[in-house]
């Protein structure tokens, strides 16, 4: 009889993938956040298989909705956002069956709920394991939190976990407060702060780069790195986001978050394991040693700006202060670059250079190491007019990949030197298209595997970061430094790098 030959590898991978039989619970199931990319991910993940046999999502929210009423706006929103397309009826159609509605505008739509939750564990074999989700604005995390706990939605047996989206808190002190809240109903261990660059697959590939090769790792130091610049720009504008970005800005939008874990997952040192406890201990331990920006330093290292009108893609656009929404003599800063550095052994004395902005003439997010240049010019001052340092930029966004920049030689009679860029480009190479993060997160999250979610301690040192820049910011007099929509930021940002005799680059 011929054996079964079991790849153990992938056997492995396709098990340990496989998340056990769950619920989960979405307050704040009618809004946007759920209908552009928590169901879209989710029926992505039904598609491939990748949710376990006995599963449900239930939706939770104020306002009433039917079962059926909720499925047939959910269809609608999945039609529209899914990376796949058109809607493979069949999967949707038993992945609808297990969707549920439930409204909670008081205490007994949650006792409602709680019974819903039993009633669908009896029936569908979920076991009580639940994952909360709160995509609420965070006005309402409090109440639900509490409820949670009061109403014994946590089940009396199977696990519970709680996964929290950003923002995570307005400073350090709202933040910790929040940590506070929702530990009194579940661990630290049971809390997935999302931060959804994480879950991105080139921001993965940066742990993967780094650590599964043996050549960039000795090279990734103070004695050949000249420098990092970390870029996040948008093209776009405040958009209808204007109420949160009023209160937020770039810094807490961006910055506080995204970039400084962009940061810390570039400059961490290698961790002992690939798992959430020494990923989250190393990715802090750079946290700690960032250098604060603070008072006297604020003026030289931290530049913010506004946009004004300009023009993006050769189309007319507003300045921030005409956008709808927007206070006219709104201080909220749309752009911010940074200078700091990483206290420790491995970067002593190698800046990191940092900047985020909407309207910036290209969507980009990438990572440049630029290198030292070679220790002794062989080749003349003139052959080598065309040669740049050396630099390996990681590419998050778009065109998601890495490329080399190092010199070569032009094929012409004699010497002369250009730089040239060796490509990796991910979807060309792989030909597969990556999943959207929300897909690795929420089956990560299912999984109970916390790696790429933020810790209390990292959340905490990432506003211990930012929080002195942002207050001194808001006591000084000046308004942001303007620059025009469709440029790279204002003038200031160009000389906080000129200073140190850099510059950026064009990402
Ligand atoms: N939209 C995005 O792309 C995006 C991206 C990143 C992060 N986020 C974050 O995700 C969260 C949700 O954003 P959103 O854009 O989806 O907001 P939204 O469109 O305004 O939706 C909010 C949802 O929360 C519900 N809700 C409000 N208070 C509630 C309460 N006390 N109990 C239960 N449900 C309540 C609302 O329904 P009822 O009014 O009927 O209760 C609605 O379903 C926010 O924290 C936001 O910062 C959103």
């Amino acid at each position: 009889m011929a054996a079964t030959i079991v790849n153990p590898l992938r056997e492995g991978l396709r098990l340990s993938r496989t998340p056990e039989p769950s619920t989960i619970v979405i307050f704040g199931g009618s809004g946007d956040l759920v209908q552009r990319k928590l169901m879209p991910a989710l029926y992505n993940l039904a598609l491939q298989r990748l949710l376990p046999g006995s599963f449900s999502v239930v939706g939770a929210a104020r306002q009433p909705l039917t079962d059926d009423q909720f499925r047939e706006e959910l269809h609608r929103a999945v039609g529209e956002h899914s990376r796949t397309k058109p809607i493979n009826e069949e999967v949707w159609k038993s992945f609808a069956d297990h969707v549920f509605f439930i409204a909670t505008p008081d205490e007994r739509g949650y006792d409602q709920l709680s019974r819903r939750l039993d009633q669908l564990d009896t029936e569908l074999g979920t076991n009580a394991n639940r994952l909360f989700y709160l995509a609420t604005p965070p006005g309402a995390y409090e109440p639900i939190v509490k409820a949670i706990g009061a109403h014994g939605l946590r089940g009396r047996t199977g696990w519970a976990r709680i996964v929290v989206e950003k923002p995570f808190g307005h400073d350090r002190e709202s933040a910790r407060a929040l940590t506070e809240l929702i530990h009194q109903v579940f661990r630290e261990d049971e809390v997935f702060r999302i931060d959804h660059y994480l879950g991105k697959e080139t921001v993965q590939n940066i742990l993967v780069m780094r650590f599964a090769n043996g050549i960039f790792e000795p090279l990734w130091n103070r004695q050949y790195v000249d420098h990092v610049q970390i870029t996040v720009a948008e093209t776009i504008g405040v958009e209808e986001r204007a109420g949160y970005y009023e209160q937020a800005g770039a810094m807490r939008d961006i910055v506080q978050n995204h970039l400084l874990q962009l940061l810390a997952l570039v400059a961490m040192e290698p961790p002992a394991a690939f798992d959430d406890k020494a990923v989250r201990d190393e990715k802090v331990k750079v946290l700690r040693a960032l250098r604060a920006i603070a008072d006297g330093d604020v003026a030289r290292s931290a530049v913010r700006g506004q946009y004004a009108s300009g023009f993006i893609e050769g189309a007319a656009v507003h300045g921030y202060r005409e956008e709808p929404g927007i206070a006219p003599a709104s201080r909220t800063e749309t752009y911010v670059a940074l200078r700091s550095f990483v206290d420790n052994w491995r970067w002593e004395g190698t800046p990191f250079y940092m900047r985020t902005g909407k309207r910036l003439p290209k969507r980009s997010t990438e990572i440049a190491i630029q290198f030292r240049v070679a220790p002794h010019q062989l080749f003349s001052r003139e052959a080598s007019e065309g040669l740049d340092p050396n630099a390996l930029v990681l590419r998050i966004q778009p065109d998601e990949g890495v490329s080399l920049k190092f010199g070569a030689k032009v094929p012409v009679q004699g010497i002369r030197i250009r730089s040239v860029n060796m490509d990796f480009d991910y979807g060309a190479s792989f030909m597969v298209d990556a999943p959207d993060a929300y897909e690795t997160l929420i089956l990560d999250a299912l999984r109970g595997d916390a790696t790429l979610f933020t810790r209390r301690d990292e959340v905490d040192q990432q506003w211990a970061f930012v929080d002195p820049i942002i207050a001194a910011w808001a006591a000084s007099p000046g308004p942001p430094a303007l620059y025009e929509a469709g440029t790279w930021g204002p003038a200031e940002a160009e000389a906080l790098i000129e200073r140190d005799g850099r510059e950026w680059r064009k990402a």
